[in-house]
């Protein structure tokens, strides 16, 4: 059967497009979870996803069924223990949904909260480690409702510094830029598929350090699929707790062999940068946009844009049919933060996914087909 559905290209910020040749090993044969051939495909995957994180060796890398956000949940169940502070900082909607997390769970949950568009400000997180004294926080890599990166590094140093643990989102931006670890040493470093890796979603990742697992000892009602301590047995055999996804599982072979052996990670993360600044040009040459996140902070994967006056979140949703006539899917911005923008008579912003599998030229020819699109 041939597919009935539109091809459409993708510069959303997750899914990301998927190029052929990883669609192709979506055909690869599937497998037993618990025969020699899971390990053929496994094996090198968690090797590949160290490499990728640049992780030290001390740390273990969980696959977890599921997405970014069963990472995350786990992370919560596993390292938070009844009774004790965790602090969520939030820039925007993704920290919120940690807090959601914490909150869901049944923790002790405070937040820290930045406007959107704005990055973590130390002097506050200080004084808010020195006032809730938290034994856990929650950060944001990158920020995917705004398009902000925080200086992780600054931000876990003080966090260590306070004997805390961090817990970090880096869902939108692993496999497009450094995540930090190394330098970071979080405790566990949580991530998906189907962002910068350019692979369709199924798996949720992370990266868990010996404070992680010498912590989840202490904490109690962890769940299963949830807690890291029943996920690392499996993992340290190269498998996952329950079925995996066959089919993602071959795909995901393919593509981080491609990444570390042939791309190369340090070329990945230029082409990031290079795709980056070339969106960064294209908004400077348009008349009455403006870049949302402040300059130091901008995204190398995604970049909020500011419309100018007299254009809506709903002329935005318009501008999104049109570029699907052309073949594409655009982004009109993150539903909530515009109800919220345009509530306080603030312009709002649309989203340009450039992140994954995307290269130059594809982007070249979105921004150009955009720019003939977009209201003056
Ligand atoms: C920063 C961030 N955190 C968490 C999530 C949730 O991830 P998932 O949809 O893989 O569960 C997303 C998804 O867009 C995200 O961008």
């Amino acid at each position: 059967m041939q597919s009935p559905f539109q091809e459409l290209q993708l510069f959303i910020t997750g899914p990301t497009y998927v190029r052929p040749e990883v669609r192709q090993a979506g055909l690869w044969p599937e497998f037993g979870h618990r025969d020699a051939e899971n390990r053929k495909r496994f094996e090198p995957v968690m090797k590949n996803l160290m490499a990728l994180a640049q992780a030290p060796e001390d740390y273990q890398v969980i696959i977890f069924n599921g997405s970014g956000t069963t990472a995350m949940d786990a992370s919560i169940r596993s390292l938070v223990a009844d009774g004790e502070t965790v602090l969520n900082v939030s820039v925007g909607a993704f920290g919120d949904l940690y807090h959601k997390l914490a909150v869901v769970n049944g923790k002790k949950a405070v937040q820290l909260k930045f406007d959107p568009g704005s990055c973590i400000d130390t002097s506050r997180l200080k004084q808010a480690l020195d006032e809730h004294r938290p034994a856990v926080v929650t950060l944001t890599h990158n920020e995917t409702s705004t398009g902000v990166t925080n200086d992780i590094q600054e931000a876990c140093e003080l966090i260590r510094k306070s004997g805390a643990l961090a817990l970090v989102d880096g869902i939108s931006i692993f496999g497009g830029a450094p995540s930090r670890i190394s330098q970071t040493r979080c405790a566990m470093y949580s991530t998906s598929t189907q962002k910068s890796l350019g692979l369709p979603a199924g798996f949720g990742i992370a990266f868990v350090s010996p404070d992680a697992v010498a912590k989840a000892e202490k904490v109690e009602s962890r769940g299963l699929i949830s807690d890291i301590l029943s996920q690392l047995p499996r993992a340290g055999k190269y498998q996952t707790l329950t079925t995996p996804n066959c089919t993602l599982a071959n795909q995901m072979y393919m593509q981080l062999e491609y990444i570390v052996s042939h791309e190369g990670v340090e070329k990945r993360f230029a082409r990031h940068l290079e795709m980056r600044d070339m969106v960064h040009g294209f908004v400077d040459g348009l008349e009455g946009y403006e870049l949302f996140a402040p300059r130091e902070n901008r995204s190398p994967t995604l970049t909020t844009v500011r419309v100018p006056e007299g254009i809506s979140a709903a002329r935005l949703k318009e501008i999104k049919e049109t570029m699907r006539d052309r073949g594409y899917l655009f982004d009109p911005g993150y539903g909530k933060l515009n109800d919220a923008l345009e509530k306080d008579g603030i312009r709002p912003v649309f989203r340009i996914g450039h992140m994954g599998d995307i290269t130059v030229d594809m982007l070249q020819n979105y921004l150009k087909s955009l720019r003939e699109v977009l209201p003056a």
